[in-house]
């Protein structure tokens, strides 16, 4: 039963007990609806309360069933009985009241919530529109243009914010009984959404539509709830309803919404652990080492203070030492002064830290992170210090992006303490977390990084040692075909172009210009002949030793004078002269053949991790690239994207890139073949 009924103090309450969420499948929505009806008539009733068991209150529609058609009864038959039933209907919110189970509150005739509850409408995250009321109710209860901001960015408020905004009516420790009070004393009469109406402030609407477009980054569904409420406004609740309902099962049917699904189940299956492993337990990781102190050591550093863990910090050198801290401190300041963190929050964190040079400080460490200068040698050193004196039990990480974990392993005497931890800068910031299971990595220490990661709010994805792991590697092959366009008549500000209005938060050689044009050369001068198309870095190697190393020195592929970005002459130059010592007459390239040759690209290299075991799911490539490299989430990432122009298509295309000048990078991944093969 997912759903049971209590009698306590003349008010029924109907316990939701779905788990994990209480998601509001077809029974949940059927025992609600039976339970209110059924109450109308019961004189022992005098009031209704909706409760969850569990985590949390209702999370939302069940997204399972979002892939095929709604089954009765619908959510707005469900949410329309709850509003008009005689006797006063309450929702007592703990946990998160997401979605539909937002609309399921708004509903109800009052709202009581515990403290730290959460209340959200996220389904612009899921490429829809709420639709059971939401966008209609919301507006009736709260100040418009709020209502409309909750809707189009999809962020929860809680609920002390909610109090204010008038959204909750109480927040209250023993919220269970706060609702039993409000259903057996206070009136249905009034409380009743859809009795009321709703205008815009015009001024105010259209700055957050002006907002809304720039954020969503080409997603349909927010500037679709936009106007959604700009043309309802004024309108009947009737009509209103109609009009959301016919825009919520249109947008339900929509590539992005299939693709946004789709990443919300991928991200909750990258996470699991192996099958080989899946009752590995992971050790309890309370006090964290991390070795280097640079942006990416103190990024790191603060994921696990903001997580409440200790962090001791280690550099070679005091003043380093110093530094890091001082960069630690100017963060929580900033973060502070935004607003971000309280006072408490930012004197604690700090009081968990300490910096210093002596590996002995490491000794009581659970977890410890190498986050050093990225050479096999100097890895192997500190590996060689942390096996003399990390604790029994503890886990060793390495934060390469691209070295031989299992190298690093063999060198000490426990290899099965070593994983790989690759984050991605700003650390505390990004949500990816890539970790690398080696030859030698025991499943506890898989386990341990698995459960940190959720620690500290990350995404992860589990790969296996391969230069560049899943994302670098990728990400070769990406940077290869923009490199080469160059050479083929396009210039870096149009390749730049196609790729953000396809949706790409950066372009290739804006990316290269922020990290630096010079971190990639000293990467290809170490790297193994053969591993990589020297032609495709030509023009980034000549800008490196003209002195043009990005945003850093000034120039690159743009110029950064006075704060404006604009194509820089000098790369242009380059182009040009390597065109014409290679015989090359530029021609025109389009903006679609950018988009193919970058896109089709990743996705044969994501096939060839796959087949080689790297990745142990397609989709978890999609996680990684989303949450790691900018692609553009309504798209689902790259494998979805592929799957959607029709994977017959993309080897078609791809046959033909093979017979170009640099075809030999082009070798189709059988995985690739068999998968267009099957569709
Ligand atoms: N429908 C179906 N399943 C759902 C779900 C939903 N709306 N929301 C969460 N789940 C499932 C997850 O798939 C996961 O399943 P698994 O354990 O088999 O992997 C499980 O519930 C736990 O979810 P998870 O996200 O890992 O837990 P959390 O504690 O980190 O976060 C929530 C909980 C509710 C905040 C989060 O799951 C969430 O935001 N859910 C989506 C809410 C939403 O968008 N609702 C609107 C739908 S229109």
């Amino acid at each position: 039963m997912t759903v049971t009924r209590e009698t306590k103090d003349n008010a029924l309450i109907l316990w939701i007990d779905n788990p994990p969420v209480n998601a509001l499948s077809q029974d949940v929505r059927a025992a609600i609806l039976a339970g209110v009806t059924e109450a109308q008539n019961d004189a022992s009733v005098k009031g209704i309360v909706i409760a969850c068991k569990g985590r949390t209150f209702i999370a939302g529609a069940d997204v399972k069933e979002f892939g095929a058609p709604p089954t009765e009864p619908f959510l707005p038959d469900v949410t329309a009985a709850i509003e008009n039933s005689k006797k006063t209907v309450v929702a007592a919110i703990h946990g998160q009241a997401l979605g539909g189970g937002l609309e399921i509150a708004l509903a109800c005739h009052y709202r009581i919530a515990a403290k730290g509850a959460k209340l959200g409408l996220p389904e612009v995250t899921l490429g829809l529109v709420p639709g059971a009321g939401g966008t209609q109710r919301l507006p009736r209860l709260i100040e418009s243009t709020a209502a409309a901001e909750m809707i189009a960015s999809g962020k929860p408020i809680d609920a002390n914010k909610a109090k204010a905004n008038g959204l909750v009516d109480s927040v209250a420790e023993d919220y269970v009984a706060e609702a039993i009070a409000f259903a057996t004393t206070k009136s249905a009469e009034n409380r009743r959404l859809s009795e009321r109406a709703f205008q815009l402030d015009a001024a105010k609407f259209d700055a957050l539509a002006a907002a809304t477009r720039k954020q969503a980054k080409g997603a349909a569904a927010p500037g679709a709830a936009i106007d959604l409420i700009r043309r309802t406004a004024g309108k009947s609740f009737a009509e209103g309803m109609k009009e959301e309902r016919a825009l919520f099962l249109h947008l339900r049917a929509s590539e992005e919404a299939k693709a946004l699904r789709h990443i919300f189940f991928a991200e909750r299956g990258s996470n699991k652990l192996p099958d080989d492993i899946s009752d590995a337990k992971p050790i309890e990781v309370k006090t964290v080492g991390i070795i280097g102190a640079g942006t990416m050591g103190t990024g790191i550093a603060m994921t696990y203070l903001d997580a409440g863990m200790n962090v001791r910090m280690l550099e070679m050198a005091e003043d380093a030492v110093a530094r890091g801290l001082a960069r630690i401190q100017s963060s929580y300041r900033d973060s502070l002064a935004k607003g971000r963190i309280t006072e408490a929050q930012r004197d604690q964190r700090l009081a968990a830290l300490t910096g210093g040079t002596d590996y002995a400080a490491l000794s009581d460490c659970d977890l410890i992170i190498e986050a050093v200068f990225e050479s096999m040698d100097v890895k192997k050193a500190v590996f060689a210090k942390l096996d003399g004196v990390a604790k029994p039990g503890a886990i060793l990480a390495t934060n390469t992006s691209y070295l031989d974990i299992d190298e690093i392993a063999a060198s000490i005497s426990r290899p099965e303490a070593v994983v790989g931890l690759h984050y991605f800068s700003p650390a505390n910031i990004m949500k990816l977390l890539e970790i690398v299971r080696a030859k030698k990595t025991s499943p506890q220490a898989l386990a341990t990084a698995l459960s940190v990661a959720k620690a500290t709010n990350k995404i992860p994805v589990v790969a296996g040692v391969c230069p560049g792991f899943i994302g670098n590697r990728m990400l070769r092959a990406y940077v290869r075909e923009a490199g080469l366009l160059l050479l083929e008549g396009a210039a870096p500000e149009q390749v730049d172009k196609a790729l953000t209005a396809f949706g790409m938060a950066m372009g290739p050689f804006a990316v290269a210009d922020l990290s630096g044009i010079d971190i990639g050369y000293k990467a290809r001068k170490e790297a193994a002949p053969g591993s990589f198309e020297p032609m495709a870095t030509i023009v980034h190697d000549s800008l490196v030793e003209a002195g043009h190393l990005g945003q850093k020195s000034g120039s690159g592929f743009y110029t950064y004078k006075d704060g404006v970005k604009a194509p820089n002459p000098v790369a242009l130059t380059f182009i040009e002269q390597v065109r014409s010592e290679t015989g090359r007459t530029p021609r025109a390239v389009s903006d679609a053949e950018i988009v193919e040759r970058t896109m089709f690209a990743l996705v044969n290299e994501g096939y060839w991790i796959v087949e080689e075991g790297i990745a142990r799911h397609i989709d978890d490539i999609d996680v990684a690239y989303v949450n790691g490299y900018g692609f553009p989430r309504h798209r689902g990432g790259p494998m979805c994207y592929a799957r959607g122009v029709g994977l017959s298509k993309v080897v078609k295309v791809i046959e033909g890139f093979g017979q170009g000048a640099f075809g030999k990078w082009w070798r189709i991944a059988p995985a690739l073949r068999n998968a267009a093969a099957a569709n």
